[in-house]
């Protein structure tokens, strides 16, 4: 991710490793996705909402396949998702070689999955966590770069081969 600079203090000084955020949820995460975009705006970022649009009962996974087509198309390098655990919406999105979502209950995971595993989409559970939980994981997210070294030859590893190995 690139290093941008936030357009206001929200980010406490700290620089923000994207601008563009793609966002999604289920009906189930409608409401934080809402109180998140907001966060995203606040924070000087460009959220861009790829629905649910409301809390007419819809299938997560139909949310997490939005939100991988919109980063492999250049829409955003950076995705937030929410459903009600985060679990079903995370395990969507992980099916797709191009994302690696992290699934945050606590600012410690928000921070770990970027030093560690250069997580692109933060997974959060709404039913699970309070509304200000779920802002500082946005944001140390956002705050947080990988660490690169041992960690990228791990990383690495979590790619699937393109190619089945030779028996
Ligand atoms: C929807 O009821 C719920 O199953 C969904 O939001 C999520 O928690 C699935 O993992």
């Amino acid at each position: 991710m690139v290093g941008l600079r936030p357009r206001n203090a929200r980010s406490g000084g700290h620089r923000l490793n994207a601008r563009r955020v793609v966002i999604a949820s289920d009906h189930a995460g409608f409401e934080l996705k809402l109180a998140l975009v907001a966060e995203l705006q606040a924070l000087g970022c460009e959220p861009v909402d790829l629905g649910t649009d409301g809390t007419a009962s819809v299938d997560y996974p139909d949310f997490a396949d939005k939100l991988a087509d919109a980063m492999a198309q250049g829409r955003a390098d950076t995705g937030v998702l929410v459903c009600g655990t985060g679990i079903g919406i995370s395990i969507g999105a992980n099916r797709h070689r191009h994302i690696r979502a992290g699934l945050a209950h606590d600012v410690t995971s928000a921070r770990l999955m970027r030093e560690h595993n250069d997580a692109n989409v933060l997974a959060l559970g709404a039913r699970l966590i309070g509304v200000e939980t779920a802002r500082d994981c946005l944001k140390v997210f956002l705050q947080t770069s990988f660490e690169g070294g041992r960690h990228q030859r791990r990383v690495d590893k979590l790619s699937p081969p393109s190619a089945p190995h030779p028996a």
